[in-house]
């Protein structure tokens, strides 16, 4: 069974392991938990049996008009089981009254989101490779 959660109570790095998939310099599970920490919003779905964390969104958020929403992930062993859609409805209900949500994804992932009335958007991007896996000292 699937539990949703939008805190990080309870919460250990211990719990959040195999994220981060294909990043060849990827944040450990603590730098992993300083992020859902630092983030405005954050909800989580946890696996009740082994209480792991199986997916995860964050968003940042000015509180006025404006939310970003970096990260979405699911467990590649629990995809295509509904929990991404799940994890982006609670998350854009936490910020329905926000004037503007973004996010940057590649063309393909642009079918999975407009499932949530997001449209098609340009872009920019800029990425410190150095710092994929999190501040100096902290990986
Ligand atoms: C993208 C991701 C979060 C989707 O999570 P998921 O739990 O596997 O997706 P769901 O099972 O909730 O899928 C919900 C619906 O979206 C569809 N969907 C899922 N991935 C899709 C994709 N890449 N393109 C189009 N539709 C997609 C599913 O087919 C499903 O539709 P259905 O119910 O009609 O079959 C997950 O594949 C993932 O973590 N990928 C790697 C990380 C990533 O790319 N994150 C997004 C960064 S922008």
């Amino acid at each position: 069974v699937i539990a949703y959660r939008d805190s990080i109570t309870g919460i250990h790095a211990g719990h959040l392991q195999g994220f981060f998939v294909g990043w060849p310099n990827p944040p450990s599970p603590e730098v992993h938990l300083n992020l859902l920490a630092g983030s405005g919003h954050v909800v989580l779905a946890v696996d009740e049996e082994t209480d792991r964390v199986v997916g995860f969104v964050t968003a940042i958020t000015d509180g006025v008009l404006s939310a970003f929403i970096p990260f979405l992930e699911v467990l590649p062993s629990h995809q295509g089981l509904g929990i991404g859609r799940a994890l982006m409805t609670r998350m854009l209900s936490r910020l329905k009254e926000l004037y503007a949500v973004d996010l940057l994804c590649d063309p393909e992932l642009q079918p999975f989101y407009e499932q949530f009335a997001m449209r098609r958007a340009g872009g920019m991007m800029h990425r410190n490779p150095d710092r994929q896996s999190g501040p100096p000292g902290k990986a």
